[in-house]
């Protein structure tokens, strides 16, 4: 159960993943926040495994802090965008529950295409879901709500849709804020009938390790960005640290709706040649191997 790179509430930060996730019937937590409730589904459901994702760093933090010690063996937390997290980590027809506690509703105009649940995701939430699997929607904001309906009316063939849930889940700090200020909770379940059709699952690839012939840092420049236009991927250079046996870039690469973040470290190997190689939790994908190319070539004279 995917023991070799993960162990319960914690991912080995010095191991890449080249493959799928390896989890039978995962319940998905994502949008975790400062994670009670993923610490909840744990123990709850304590003989199935439970994903929390978030990309936001300090929550994933308190999480690790509030489980370490404790003798979780189910939960696993990762520090990803969504949609990186579901594109290329979940393997089709497995995961038996997502759950969304109130996402992010993006109020302005400009920045409603930035919700999470819109036609294209809810499509390939589908898509990983099992028969019969479910994802549970809080939110107090009606108007996301409302969205979230009108996204759905596409996939009416795809989901079953409920207006709400039996279900008795545990408040959460966002849903206590709600409340504070007079906002309730409204809820949506969706059950899987269909594997939809016309998305196609994205495949992990193994991370590119490039040698150079000659090495010169002193072209990487701090906060300097990197476009492939055509292909819609991007890196920014975020850090660069010197170390006595190996250098470290820090960069954020992503294609059209993620990023992550991943650290490539530059270091001489006995034969004296010099390596590239992605040396942090990072997911293999080609936006990846593409910006470690790039770097390559910018180090590499
Ligand atoms: C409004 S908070 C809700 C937190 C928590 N579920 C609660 O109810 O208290 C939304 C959370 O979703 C996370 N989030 C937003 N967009 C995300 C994305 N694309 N991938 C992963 N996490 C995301 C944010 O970092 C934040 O922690």
């Amino acid at each position: 159960m995917g023991g070799k790179i993960f162990k319960p509430c914690f991912w080995d930060t010095t191991r890449p993943i080249e493959e799928k996730l390896n989890f039978e019937n995962p319940l998905v937590e994502i949008g975790f926040g400062k994670g009670d409730f993923a610490l909840w589904l744990a123990q709850r459901f304590f003989d199935q495994p439970v994903l929390a994702v978030d990309k936001w760093h300090p929550g994933v933090k308190a999480l690790i802090h509030k489980c370490l010690g404790k003798g979780y063996k189910n939960l696993f937390v990762f520090n990803l965008d969504a949609h990186l997290f579901v594109d290329y980590l979940l393997k089709t027809n497995s995961v038996r529950a997502f759950f969304f506690n109130y996402p992010d509703p993006f109020f302005k105009k400009r920045d409603i295409r930035r919700r999470l649940l819109k036609t294209s995701f809810l499509r390939k939430l589908a898509l990983k879901l099992q028969e019969g699997g479910k994802v549970y929607i809080r939110t107090d904001i009606e108007d996301y709500y409302l969205y979230i309906l009108e996204q759905l009316q596409p996939l009416k063939k795809i989901f079953e849709i409920r207006k709400g849930f039996d279900l008795d889940l545990p408040t959460t700090k966002y849903e206590q804020k709600a409340l504070r200020e007079g906002r309730k909770p409204l809820k949506l379940l969706l059950i899987k009938l269909k594997t939809p059709e016309g998305v196609t699952d994205k495949e992990v690839e193994p991370l590119r390790t490039v040698r150079v012939e000659r090495y010169s840092p002193s072209q990487l420049e701090v906060g300097k960005e990197f476009k492939d236009a055509k292909r819609g991927y991007f890196f920014k250079v975020e850090n660069f640290y010197r170390g006595e046996k190996i250098d470290l870039v820090e960069i954020y690469v992503g294609e059209e709706g993620f990023y992550q973040q991943v650290f490539v470290g530059i270091f001489k190997t006995k034969s004296g040649e010099v390596i590239l190689k992605p040396k942090s939790f990072a997911v293999g994908v080609k936006s990846l191997s593409w910006a470690v190319e790039e770097l390559s070539k910018l180090v590499g004279g």
